[in-house]
């Protein structure tokens, strides 16, 4: 009988995933299913963190037990309420860093921690520390100009940078660690909780509890702490239900949360992914934003849910400094935003008015993680550029990308066959449309069995390859993480027979839906696996693929159709001996980590490669591209691309994009256009859309259309010299190439929450259109001593002013800095690789004073050979009426033919009468032909005729 109610129960369940499968198919075409994930209320760790009250704080930091060494000091926290003793480590780090980590003293588990080497590079570099005061009441050290104060009673840390408060941890007192224990008996034996009762009914008895094998002594430990602890019990502590799906939390509850205050500050960035503005707005009245990398199709904006990919990691920033903190921890994450001047009401903005109330601003957080350790870089600055190079130590930067991927992509699910990839090909040629890549999605694999190919539809795939390749083109194939459970497809069988996939709470292996229908997924946090998916990319097993494939990585948060949210349940587990709970948001970088390594390999370690991933954590940018997900093609969509391609970029994420046009829906031919116009200015830049949507190629719109997309590609072809020398910069100091423009102006306060323009670099500003019909639009014209020239028109705009510009639809409002020198190649061609030995014209703006300066970057455009010293890097200088040319970085020499053709110096006050270069490879002085506009006060030299590598000077008089 009983065995008959749990059989028509389990198909019932059954049922009900199968429905769920297949609306997943039905609304690929409506609104996000909200009900298909968690908020708050409905996560348990959520619920108990967010639940703290401040001011009540059980730590106490305990005086005795205090350890000083040369670098770092620790000393034990004891929570009074139930006698857990924590171990806290404080790290004095080079570059102004300090570390703070705190675990459980005896743990009877050992709790998860983030191999070094995955997330961060390697093991931080320690610098001294001085105790300078140590008493019953608190304990202070320093290092350099910064000091840290320890208050014993309650415990909390407060952090001050040249005697200014900069950051506070536990100031308010909600700092809760969950420490592991043994379940308690009365709970084995009744079931956590009365939500629980269905499943409990239905489900394997649960294991006995920490029953798992247990390194030598951990019984001991736990004997220890189960003497010492007393601990509150609540109801989804030891299992929780969401929807139809029971977590069955074999180790119990494991939470860690802080919160980290930074006084003086208001405005606070970074933490994504969120579909939401780039200065993060405060959690009062919302869920907190939650760090969960999840499949979110269609995603709502303006909210904190959490998207596909996560970095725990939070700038604050006011008229003095920068600062930051980054929250090493993988599991599932929840941030809480409050501040003193955001949360005020009206009438008590008002109130202060009328009392001249001058409180200093503060913004307070609250982390919490579901497990793992508490462990906190905290990032002192003091400058914009400080902290994102303090950043890039940690989590290392983006490699230099081979020149075609910062070029245009051209995407859709699905290029059906060879014939519709030569005949999208031709197109853009036939249209003199630029583009690079051409990317297939998983139909072009034999039934989503990734490595294959889907032979009737492409049956030679090597040649269709070879065709793109003579024009300097790329293809891209799609290879998800999800492998197909089917006995006759190597990959799985291998992985499976190898004991390389991951494993359900017993022990089996996961079984999951997916594109493929019943799919497992290999264990990518083994390094042996990873080893193993990266020997696949080999051109011997990747049979149909050349060294002009490339991939993309969809699908690795992961994606299962039939898990918890859409994806793997948090009891899965690793071969690393723990769950995917620990550790869920590094999943997707260790895949996409495999593949680059697998691409890389294929020349080995010769050629550039790229990956394009959709999951990602803290560390991603050193192994591939990231996209914004599942985007609508709805105006509203194209807007928040920016703030969040800027928190992304503010992230270190530098290369990542939207998909241009959305993904899903139809935009009419306007918002194609100007998602084009915003599009170009994206580090990664591809055109992608949904297997339902109507074609929408650029030639296949209206001519009006199609030559105005043709033009705002041209221009990022033009532009490729400037993007490739950004993209060379921020691999050596992390810096955001994409970035707001508080990064450059760190003392305007009005531009510190505008992410409707933006900066690409120091020297380009952008303030594209994303509203539907508009001709004009105001832009914020930054610094009070700069100047902006348009880049069409040459038109001048003062900085430190809004004004109204005129932006027809065949016109992106984008302007040049003065004071600098863009070098750019003007010949239009089909695809990135046919520039290589075209000549630059450098554009020349003027500031104030007369002068400006720019660099240039190049190298042979695909090798990792600039890693030999095989690059140029050169200054331009213009003063005094002289313009020269000089090497910057003696390291690097390279023979190249590329030569300058035409410098336009833009602001120039008048028609000179004489202009000579003198070459200093012996050459005497040379005069040049030159053309003066004088409406645009625009002069253009021609022909100086040097090699990029010269050094010259061109004077004018
Ligand atoms: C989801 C991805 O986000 C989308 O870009 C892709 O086209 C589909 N998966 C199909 O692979």
């Amino acid at each position: 009988m009983a065995m008959s109610i749990q059989c028509a129960l389990i198909s019932q369940i059954k049922m009900l995933q199968l429905l769920f499968c297949l609306s997943y198919f039905v609304i690929l075409s409506s609104a996000v299913s909200r009900e298909n994930f968690k908020t708050c209320e409905q996560s348990g760790f959520c619920k108990r963190n967010r639940a703290m009250q401040p001011g009540q704080s059980p730590y106490i930091a305990l005086i005795d037990s205090l350890q000083v060494q040369a670098n770092s000091l620790n000393i034990q926290l004891l929570n009074k309420n139930n006698n857990v003793r924590l171990k806290l480590e404080a790290y004095g780090l080079q570059d102004n860093m300090f570390r703070v980590k705190i675990n459980e003293l005896s743990p009877i588990k050992e709790r998860y921690e983030i191999p070094v080497g995955d997330s961060l590079i390697e093991e931080p570099r320690l610098h001294n520390i001085n105790l300078s005061q140590k008493d019953k009441d608190k304990i202070v050290f320093t290092m350099d100009s910064n000091k840290v104060v320890i208050s014993v009673e309650p415990f909390r840390m407060d952090i001050y940078s040249n005697d200014d408060p900069v950051i506070s941890i536990n100031a308010q007192g909600l700092m809760k660690f969950e420490h592991y224990r043994k379940k308690e008996s009365w709970l084995i034996n009744t079931g956590s909780s009365i939500f629980s009762w269905f499943t409990n009914h239905f489900r394997e008895a649960p294991p006995a509890e920490n029953e798992e094998e247990k390194p030598e002594g951990e019984e001991k430990k736990e004997e220890e702490n189960a003497v010492e602890t007393k601990t509150e019990e609540e109801p989804d502590m030891w299992e929780e239900t969401f929807k139809t799906f029971t977590d069955s939390k074999p180790h119990g509850p494991s939470s860690v949360g802080i919160d980290v205050s930074f006084p003086g500050f208001e405005d606070v960035y970074g933490i994504p992914e969120h579909a939401d503005t780039m200065a993060l707005k405060t959690t009062k009245t919302t869920d907190p934003y939650r760090l969960f990398n999840l499949d979110v199709f269609e995603y709502e904006l303006y909210n904190p849910m959490a998207l596909y990919g996560a970095v725990p990691l939070m700038y604050a920033h006011n008229e003095m400094r920068t600062v930051g903190i980054f929250w090493h921890n993988a599991a599932e994450t929840w941030i809480d935003i409050s501040s003193n001047t955001a949360d005020k009401s009206v009438f008590s903005h008002i109130a202060d008015f009328v009392k001249g109330n001058n409180e200093i601003p503060q913004t307070d957080t609250h982390w919490f993680s579901e497990s793992g350790v508490i462990d906190i870089f905290i990032l002192l600055g003091p400058t914009p550029s400080n902290v994102f190079k303090q950043y890039a130590r940690l989590t290392g930067t983006t490699p230099l990308p081979p020149l075609y991927s910062i070029a245009y992509h051209q995407c859709r699910w699905n290029y059906n066959d060879q014939d519709d990839v030569k005949s999208v090909d031709a197109n853009f040629d036939k249209y003199d449309i630029p583009y690079d890549v051409i990317w297939l999605d998983i139909e072009h694999t034999d039934g989503k069995k990734y490595f294959t190919w889907a032979h009737e539809k492409f049956p030679h795939p090597e040649e269709m390859i070879k065709n793109l390749s003579v024009k300097g083109r790329k293809l891209v194939t799609i290879v998800d993480p999800h492998l197909k459970r089917e006995d006759g497809y190597s990959v799985y069988t291998d992985a499976r027979d190898k004991g390389y996939l991951v494993k359900n709470k017993d022990g089996n292996d996961y079984d999951g839906w997916c594109w493929p229908g019943s799919s497992s997924w290999p264990d990518f946090t083994s390094a042996e696996v990873r080893e193993w998916w990266t020997s696949k990319f080999s051109l011997s097993e990747y049979k149909g693929s050349t060294p002009d494939l490339i991939v993309w990585n969809d699908m690795n948060e992961p994606s299962v159709f039939n898990g918890p949210e859409i994806t793997f349940h948090k009891d899965v587990k690793h071969m690393n001996g723990y769950e995917n709970r620990d550790l869920h948001n590094i999943y997707g970088l260790y895949v996409h980590q495999a593949t680059m390594d697998g691409l890389l390999r294929r020349s080995g370690g010769k050629e550039r490669s790229f990956v394009l991933t959709r999951a990602f954590f803290a560390g991603s940018q050193r192994h591939s591209a990231v996209w914004t997900g599942d985007n609508i093609g709805e105006w509203s969509h194209l807007k928040v691309s920016i703030p969040m391609i800027l928190s992304l970029n503010l992230a270190g994420i530098t290369f990542s994009g939207a998909d241009v046009g959305g993904f899903f829906k139809n935009p009419e031919h306007e918002l194609i256009t100007r998602w084009y116009q915003t599009g170009v200015f994206y580090p990664f830049l591809r055109a992608h859309a949904h297997l339902d949507t109507k074609r929408r190629e650029p030639y296949l719109l209206p001519e009006e259309h199609m030559n105005i997309i043709r033009e705002a590609l041209r221009l990022r072809y033009s532009l490729l010299p400037y993007w490739y020398t950004l993209f060379y910069q921020a691999e050596q100091d992390g810096l955001p190439i994409f970035r707001p423009l508080w990064v450059d102006y760190p003392k305007s306060k009005e531009v510190f929450r505008m992410d409707d323009q933006f900066l690409l670099g120091s020297s380009i500003l952008a303030k594209p259109i994303t509203d539907q019909g508009t001709t004009n639009t105001n832009v914020h014209f930054p610094g009070r001593h700069d100047i902006w020239y348009d880049i069409d028109t040459y038109e001048v705009y003062d900085g430190g002013v809004t004004k109204n510009v005129a932006a027809p639809l065949d016109k992106i409002p984008v302007y040049q800095k003065g004071g600098s020198i863009i070098p750019r190649k003007l010949r239009p061609r089909r695809s990135s690789s046919l520039m290589y030995q075209d000549p630059f014209t450098l554009i020349v703006c003027l500031d104030q004073q007369g002068n400006a300066k720019g660099e240039i970057y190049l190298d042979d455009y695909h090798t990792f050979q600039y890693r030999n010293g095989e690059y140029l890097h050169r200054e331009f200088t213009f003063n005094n009426n002289n313009l020269s040319s000089k090497n910057i970085d003696p390291k690097g020499q390279f023979n190249t033919r590329e030569w300058i053709e035409k410098i336009i110096i833009v602001g120039y006050p008048k028609n000179p009468l004489n202009i000579s270069i003198k070459n200093f490879s012996g050459e005497n002085s040379k005069r040049l032909a030159h053309k003066y506009n004088s409406e645009e006060k625009s002069l253009t030299i021609r022909k100086p005729g040097v090699n990029i590598a010269d050094v010259w000077t061109i004077t004018i008089e």
